[in-house]
């Protein structure tokens, strides 16, 4: 893609009252399966991989994770071998999000999870290149320092786009917050909202990403770990229906793991005067939406209140 992605304003009645300049990156619009984040942090690593000729790529995952979705379509794409290494049983194989990763190549390989915590640990690595030779491997949800590279890109693209004060993100790994931050180079202020519980050491990862430079060399960021709504994945009634009026009303769709997370974590700051009158805030979205499928399938959100993006249903 050599184009930026598209930049849209909001409408919102809760914008007006509080005087507030909303716009959205949508990012989730950039392809229809490499969505959001997953392309912006595949971009330089699939570069890597086809540059110095390694024969696929290996990486980690939950049993709906949108990185091994992402991933296992862009190794297609590339005619890469790729492998996903899955935390729980083999039977998920065919659930809404793996049965595509299986079925556009991807061998997948389960692992219990005191082996999946292994995962970036030095030995579990090395074990995995000397049984996958020729494979590169990259970490659970794709965050590696190739990743914040495409990822930064996304902060020159908004400098072309619009001038702004505040810049959302949701956080799962902190790859894409690490990137925002080093590709905005503290010209504005980068908000994480963290989507799992127990995440104060997520600002080390974010430390561990920037080669321990961040706190010398910018200030500008901040993640708040309040908005989880209970943990990975867990959201109350309350806040589905909350994000469901949101995206009535402004036309944008969004999942309950990551984006809808920095959803409701904004309409609570708005209200909380957060952000003061004629702040201008732009509200990164990350994709995610085949998570829908997922949700669907276990029954955790009704297939006819969250109707699945075209794009997924076709695949
Ligand atoms: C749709 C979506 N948004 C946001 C995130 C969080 O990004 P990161 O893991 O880079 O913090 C993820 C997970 O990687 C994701 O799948």
């Amino acid at each position: 893609m050599s184009n930026l992605s598209e930049l849209q304003t909001l409408q919102h009645p809760l914008f007006e009252q509080y005087q507030l300049h909303v716009q959205i990156k949508r990012d989730d619009l950039i392809d229809p399966i490499i969505s959001g984040n997953k392309w912006r942090k595949l971009k330089y690593n699939l570069k890597h991989v086809k540059e110095n000729g390694y024969k696929g790529i290996i990486s980690f995952g939950g049993a709906y994770s949108n990185h091994i979705h992402a991933l296992a379509f862009a190794c297609k794409q590339h005619d890469l071998l790729a492998i996903g290494v899955i935390r729980g049983e083999a039977h998920f194989a065919e659930n809404f999000t793996l049965s595509k990763a299986k079925q556009w190549g991807m061998a997948l390989k389960f692992v219990d999870r005191i082996t999946y915590r292994k995962r970036d640990t030095v030995e579990y690595l090395q074990q995995l290149s000397q049984q996958y030779p020729g494979y590169f491997i990259v970490p659970e949800g794709g965050s590696n320092t190739l990743a914040l590279k495409g990822v930064a890109e996304i902060c020159h693209e908004l400098n072309q786009q619009t001038h702004y004060d505040t810049l959302l993100t949701p956080v799962g790994s902190a790859g894409t917050l690490s990137g925002l931050i080093a590709g905005d180079n503290n010209q504005h202020k980068i908000l994480g909202i963290a989507v799992l519980k127990q995440t104060d050491y997520l600002a080390n990862e974010v430390r561990a990403l920037l080669n321990d430079k961040v706190d010398r060399l910018f200030n500008n960021w901040q993640i708040l770990n309040d908005y989880h709504d209970g943990g990975y994945a867990k959201f109350s009634p309350e806040s589905l229906k909350k994000l469901q009026d949101f995206s009535a009303i402004t036309g944008v769709p969004f999942e309950p793991i990551y984006s809808g997370k920095m959803i409701l974590a904004l309409l609570d700051l708005i209200t909380i005067n957060y952000f003061p009158p004629r702040h201008k805030i732009v509200l990164l979205h990350t994709g995610g939406l085949q998570g829908l499928g997922g949700l669907i399938e276990q029954k955790k959100l009704k297939a006819s209140e969250w109707p699945l993006p075209l794009a997924q249903q076709a695949q």
